[in-house]
């Protein structure tokens, strides 16, 4: 079955369920707008009459000022073992300048629960979202799919000789075989079951040549088990260019975990900005992760300004991993006509609160 382009289809789960049972979501709202966009998309959720039982846990950086906890002892072997999916909404508080509660929680994630595959679809709703001239929805409709477990987020390095004229910091760009290599593949199988003919590689590999010498020729590797998907490579400061200048070629593209950060808040720009943007971190197979792209956004936070669209659309791709494709569709139909009827937040041009665009989109799922 083909989905809605704004479900992808992430290599769920789905037949491991029996239709009725219900699933196990854990949610970590976190900080700053994470506490006010997540019950929002629990609402939706909620609304399309999905078999889902939520279990929320207070993991941010409150937590962490009251009682030092940032996950506690066994925190994620009980996310694996106790839960189908989990939805986070966003971690960073000027409280905690080290970040510690974020990188522990969120990258911790990722990390120790191998959520190797970051994908973050780029899928314009409506025209009037895009900052590029004339541009239509069918124009901008891409998916980035960000490697998740390794590179620059490693935290390998070090510091020597720290506060002298002779202070030297290196950071370690890690890449294995087996890492880029799975998510090579991932990129691929995701071309297939989304309909998508090809797959772009992007990297640095004129100037990374060890790191990404490894990427060119796994992906060669890899590329040749699928003749039916075409291969293309670009530079990642050319495929700047490209995506601002025309996207419409673009269909899936693969990258190591930094470019992948960086070039998926360009896509978010695309899309109509931060508060539209959805993800998941998968590890097909494994209880995986949800989250909208957007951070915590402190200077709008406990205001009722942020845009939940991000995170109801993330509610969404996590009801189509875990096999509820029918609710997913629903919630995303709401989401486009509530941006065709402007019934959003000002950040993409309307005039509601975050509390009473997620209560319109709610009440269109429910009556559908
Ligand atoms: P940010 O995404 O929080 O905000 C960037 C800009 O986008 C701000 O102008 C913000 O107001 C706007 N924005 C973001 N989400 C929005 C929404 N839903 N609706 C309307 N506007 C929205 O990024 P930042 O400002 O660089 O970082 C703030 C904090 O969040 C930092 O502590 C950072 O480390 C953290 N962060 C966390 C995550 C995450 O948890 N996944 C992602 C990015 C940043
Ligand atoms: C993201 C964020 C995170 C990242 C930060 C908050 C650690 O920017 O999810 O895009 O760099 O991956
Ligand atoms: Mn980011």
């Amino acid at each position: 079955m083909l989905l809605h382009p704004k479900t992808p289809n992430t290599g769920a789960p789905g037949s491991q369920f029996a239709v009725s049972e219900r699933r196990k979501i854990a949610v970590v709202p976190g900080d700053g707008i994470g506490q006010e966009v997540v019950p929002e998309a629990m609402r939706a959720v909620r609304a399309t009459g999905a078999a889902v039982e939520f279990t929320e846990f207070d993991w941010s950086a409150d937590r962490y000022l009251r009682d030092g906890t940032t996950v506690p002892p066994d925190g994620f072997a009980m996310l694996a073992r106790d839960f189908n999916a989990v939805l986070v909404g966003a971690f960073g508080d000027a409280r905690v300048p080290s970040n510690i509660h974020a990188k522990e929680i969120l990258l911790g994630m990722r990390f120790q629960m191998d959520l190797y595959a970051n994908v973050r679809p780029v899928k314009l709703l409506d025209s009037s979202l895009c900052p590029l001239k004339a541009a239509k929805p069918e124009d901008v409709n891409f998916t980035i799919i960000r490697e998740n477990t390794e590179g620059l987020y490693c935290d390998v390095g070090g510091v020597v000789k720290q506060g002298t004229p002779d202070e030297v910091a290196v950071q370690e760009d890690v890449n294995t075989r087996k890492g880029v290599e799975r998510v090579i593949r991932y990129a691929f199988d995701y071309a297939r079951r989304n309909s998508r003919q090809r797959v772009l590689m992007t990297d640095k590999s004129n100037v990374m040549t060890y790191a990404h010498g490894l990427w060119q020729r796994v992906f060669k590797e890899v590329g040749a088990e699928y003749a039916d998907i075409e291969k293309q490579h670009m530079f990642v400061d050319a495929l700047c260019l490209q995506m601002v200048r025309d996207p419409r070629p673009l269909q899936v593209i693969v990258t190591n975990n930094m470019f992948g950060d960086i070039i998926t808040d360009l896509g978010a720009a695309l899309q109509g900005g931060l508060g539209m943007a959805a993800s998941g971190n998968i590890h097909p197979g494994r209880t995986s992760m949800f989250e909208p792209v957007h951070g915590s956004a402190p200077t709008i936070a406990g205001k009722n300004l942020a845009n939940p669209i991000g995170a109801i659309a993330t509610a969404a791709m996590m009801l189509a991993h875990l096999g509820l494709t029918r609710e997913a569709e629903k919630i995303n139909a709401a989401i486009l006509e509530a941006v065709r009827q402007r019934k959003v937040t000002q950040d993409v041009g309307g005039t509601l609160g975050t509390r009473e665009c997620g209560e319109w989109i709610t009440e269109l799922v429910a009556r559908n």
